[in-house]
């Protein structure tokens, strides 16, 4: 909420300080065009019109604040036709779009609405705006009226975007974590509490039963013991992420200890390992474990038995700026379908979360290795073709 206020302000300054260098530009412009008559001055005026985003962009002095401006600030004529648009605005929506309606930018009726408004009652109007195509973005929108450096019609339109996207998405990814974090909480502790009641009721004296349900509840136990585990590693790790592990770590040895982590499950599998000389890393022995650990654990959770896990390794083809190995976990399994391979690691995505349920999951485990991998300064790579199998890479820098 403070920093919100604290853009709005940062907002309004920026606006003052486009407004006040306005003025001092258009004064420039009034000193010409004074000794000119009216038929002149229009003619003056198209012509400064037509070169002015040049004109503007190139001026040192009068561009030096537009230029470096991060929000878009878009003026509009009287028939809201775009007369100019700031570099960023003109990297944002495209050069072609000026001399252009402004609804072929933004087609948003409230937008169009509030620009008449705006011109009706010669009011200031601010307004929210958020657009879904092509991706989410939230912007704060200023829309004024009146002549400006690039006009001397009082009916000029000036809109000034003010992006908050991050910010939104920030807020709405805290709301959105601490919803799923009670949700994944709060389903085993609903079973146990269940569970208990039962024992304490009419199930007291039924040792069968007690039998029956005590395991359960020790498994819903375990559950939310992983889940507090996963979550406490995960901001452990986000606070040591600019902290680079630099110990010198053989991967075949890492391979070794993974193997052992799931030895009993990979029988089931047809699991070669390609990784049997040594390969020498710069990370941390624990996190590298817990990475491969983590990603062997997801071919064998969405496989079927029998299918094949294979670990190799190859040098790096160039993803890191130093020298690197690629070293890919392919398995057989259900794969991951095109649209969500982008996004599954973010926390508690999962492709089918009654199936990751089911094989014990949370949709925690690759996001702890991405923020992982990032700390080494590596980099994930993910391949998958729904019903062929994944190949899930991780880039290292060599030792
Ligand atoms: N090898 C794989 N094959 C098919 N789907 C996968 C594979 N690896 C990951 N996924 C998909 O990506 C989702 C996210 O994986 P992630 O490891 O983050 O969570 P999880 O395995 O569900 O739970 P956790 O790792 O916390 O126990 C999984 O739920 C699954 O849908
Ligand atoms: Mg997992």
């Amino acid at each position: 909420m403070m920093t919100l206020l604290f853009l709005s302000l940062a907002a309004i300054i920026s606006i003052v300080v486009i407004l006040v260098s306005a003025k001092f530009i258009k004064a420039g412009f009034d000193a010409r065009s004074e000794v000119r008559d009216q038929k002149q001055t229009e003619n003056l005026y198209q012509e400064v019109q037509d070169i002015t985003n040049e004109d503007i962009e190139e001026d040192p002095q009068k561009g030096a604040i537009l230029n470096q401006l991060d929000d878009y600030l878009i003026i509009l004529d009287k028939y809201k036709n775009i007369k100019y648009l700031n570099p960023s605005a003109k990297n944002k929506f495209g050069k072609e779009s000026l001399g252009k309606h402004i609804a072929t930018i933004l087609r948003v009726p409230d937008l169009l609405q509030n620009i008449d408004l705006v011109v009706n009652k010669r009011k200031t109007i601010n307004m929210d705006l958020e657009l879904s195509q092509p991706s989410f973005q939230f912007f704060k929108v200023y829309i004024m009226i009146g002549e400006s450096i690039f006009s001397d019609d009082p009916d000029t339109i000036n809109l000034f975007l003010k992006d908050y996207t991050e910010i939104v998405k920030a807020q709405k990814f805290k709301s959105d974590f601490v919803a799923n974090v009670s949700h994944e909480l709060k389903t085993p502790l609903v079973s146990i509490k269940g569970f208990l009641e039962t024992i304490n009721g009419h199930a007291k004296n039924d040792p069968e039963a007690q039998k029956k349900f005590i395991p359960i509840m020790l498994e819903q136990a375990d559950r939310m013991e992983n889940l507090i585990k996963d979550l406490l590693s995960l901001s452990k790790i986000e606070l040591e992420e600019h902290i680079q592990p630099q110990d010198k770590v053989n991967l075949k040895e890492i391979f070794n200890s993974v193997e052992d982590i799931h030895q009993n499950k990979l029988l089931n599998f047809k699991f070669t390992n390609k990784i049997q000389s040594d390969f020498f890393v710069k990370g941390n022995f624990e996190a590298l474990v817990d990475i491969f650990s983590n990603l062997i654990d997801n071919s064998i959770k969405y496989s079927e038995n029998k299918k094949s896990i294979e670990i190799k390794i190859e040098k790096g083809d160039g993803k890191l700026l130093n020298n690197s190995y690629k070293i890919s976990i392919s398995d057989q399994g259900i794969g991951i379908p095109a649209e969500h391979i982008s996004r599954i690691t973010e926390r508690f995505y999962r492709v089918d979360a009654k199936k990751s349920r089911e094989v014990g999951g949370t949709g925690l485990g690759l996001a702890i290795c991405r923020h992982r991998i990032i700390q080494h300064r590596g980099e994930l790579e993910i391949k998958s073709k729904v019903g062929e199998g994944t190949q899930i890479s991780v880039h290292l820098p060599v030792f």
